[in-house]
């Protein structure tokens, strides 16, 4: 069959490269895609944000499946006027997609369904923002309502701090802030398949979201990861599970936005047990690099049937006992404006010794690739250890030449001190 797959960052590639594994397939289309989607995938110059020219397109080269990379085509109901096109994909209509888009959506459905998140205000003015404030105390969260790829949101240490976030916030006219208890533990990130019925746990990542080494400097989309998160238990998983993901698809069908897709709860394991602190709609990037790499099933076999309505008689998704660990190198001033055009070498000396380069932002000109975004390149490897999987890892890291860019050099480094307890 032929798939359209919408998207042009590292976690397309990643799909892109495993969807392209299926015997299933037949042709795979991206759009916009990168050069290493184009790898994988016939590239196509469509404007996604042009739903007739997608769903024309979809016609024409005779797609059965529509997989969404991004959220942004989610939100704005790319998946809603495919299916009523009578087109199959994967990835949820925006009435649902809101978990991802708003979090007051998420919140008020937390509340409704008993699920355990942060105890929060919404604010629509500075002065709403300065009363929750006092009433929280630091430490406190302060997020913009509405999608802002994880840099929307201040984890402020100090009074000093908040308030100066919600000064920048409120800067901008028409904004609204959610202001949120902080919540003290460790972050994972659990991925569930669902056709709105049925779900299917798909793996556990940990991703790195500071820019520097140590946890230090501000949010990123994400500077690497490493799946499985062990420290989320099969009892955990099972907890969060039963407490948090199973009522959010329960409610939302109950109440007529059946989710379909993959669910992404960003989850921290406090003293009191899972606690939900965002849903995405989508894939994590780089969450999703670790998970294609350790993901054994046919990938298209997995998404169809969830396209279809009938998970319930898809296989169960296999993972590989591995360690998956992906670096993300980023050019520099990432995740401020970054410095794009400089040349990047040496991916297939890094994927020699069997690591996987993924590509996010990257363009060919006159034959060579060069930077175009922040994050540039996802270096990922697997190991029977984290400690192997990230020593593979940064052996393909050191074999690429971008002079331009930079990366952590400390991905896993704290389930590394674990694993050697
Ligand atoms: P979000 O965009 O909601 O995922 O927030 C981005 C990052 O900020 C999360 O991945 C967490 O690392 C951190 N964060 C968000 N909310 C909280 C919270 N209530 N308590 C502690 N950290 C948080
Ligand atoms: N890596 C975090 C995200 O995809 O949202």
């Amino acid at each position: 069959m032929n798939v359209l797959l919408i998207g042009s960052g590292g976690r397309e590639h990643g799909l892109a490269w495993k969807l392209a594994q299926s015997p299933l397939l037949t042709k795979l289309y991206a759009a916009p895609g990168n050069p290493g989607i184009g790898e994988e995938a016939e590239l196509v110059a469509l404007n996604v944000t042009h739903h007739p020219g997608v769903i024309d397109f979809c016609r024409a080269a005779g797609i059965a499946l529509v997989v969404v990379g991004p959220e942004a085509p989610l939100v704005a109901g790319l998946a809603d006027d495919l299916r009523a096109a009578g087109i199959r994909v994967f990835g949820p209509d925006k009435a649902p997609a809101q978990l991802e888009g708003s979090k007051a959506f998420t919140k008020a459905l937390c509340d409704r369904a008993g699920i355990s998140t942060a105890g929060y205000r919404t604010a629509h003015s500075l002065d709403e923002a300065r009363a929750a404030l006092a009433a929280f105390g630091a430490p406190v969260v302060v997020k913009a309502d509405g999608l802002a790829a994880g840099k929307g949101v201040t984890v402020a240490m100090t009074m000093a701090e908040a308030e100066a976030a919600i000064d920048a916030l409120f800067a901008e006219p028409g904004a609204s802030a959610v202001i949120e208890e902080f919540l003290d533990g460790e972050e994972v990130s659990l991925f569930v398949l669902t056709d709105g019925k049925a779900m299917v746990p798909f793996g556990s990542a940990q991703d790195h979201k500071r820019v520097g080494d140590g946890d230090t400097g501000p949010n990123t989309g994400g500077m690497g990861a490493h799946s499985p998160a062990r420290v989320l238990t099969p009892e955990l998983e099972a907890r969060a599970l039963r407490e948090i993901v199973a009522p959010t698809i329960a409610t939302l069908a109950a109440e007529g936005m059946p989710y379909s897709g993959v669910l992404y709860a960003g989850l921290m394991l406090t003293g009191q047990g899972p606690r939900l602190i965002e849903y995405n709609a989508r894939f994590g990037d780089p969450e999703c690099q670790v998970l294609m790499m350790r993901l054994e099933s046919d990938l298209l076999a997995l998404l169809l049937p969830i396209a279809e309505g009938r998970l319930s008689d898809a296989p169960a998704p296999v993972f590989s006992d591995d360690v998956a660990l992906t670096v993300v190198m980023a050019a520099n001033g990432y995740p401020g404006t970054p410095e794009t055009g400089g040349a990047i070498g040496g991916i297939d000396a890094a994927e020699a010794g069997g690591a996987k380069v993924f590509q996010a932002g990257t363009k060919s000109v006159d034959g060579r690739l060069i930077a175009s975004g922040g994050r540039v390149l996802a270096v990922t490897a697997t190991g029977a250890t984290v400690r192997a999987a990230q020593a593979a890892a940064y052996r393909a890291v050191d074999a690429i030449d971008f002079p331009t860019g930079f990366c952590r050099r400390d991905i896993g480094a704290r389930e590394i001190a674990r694993e050697s307890d």
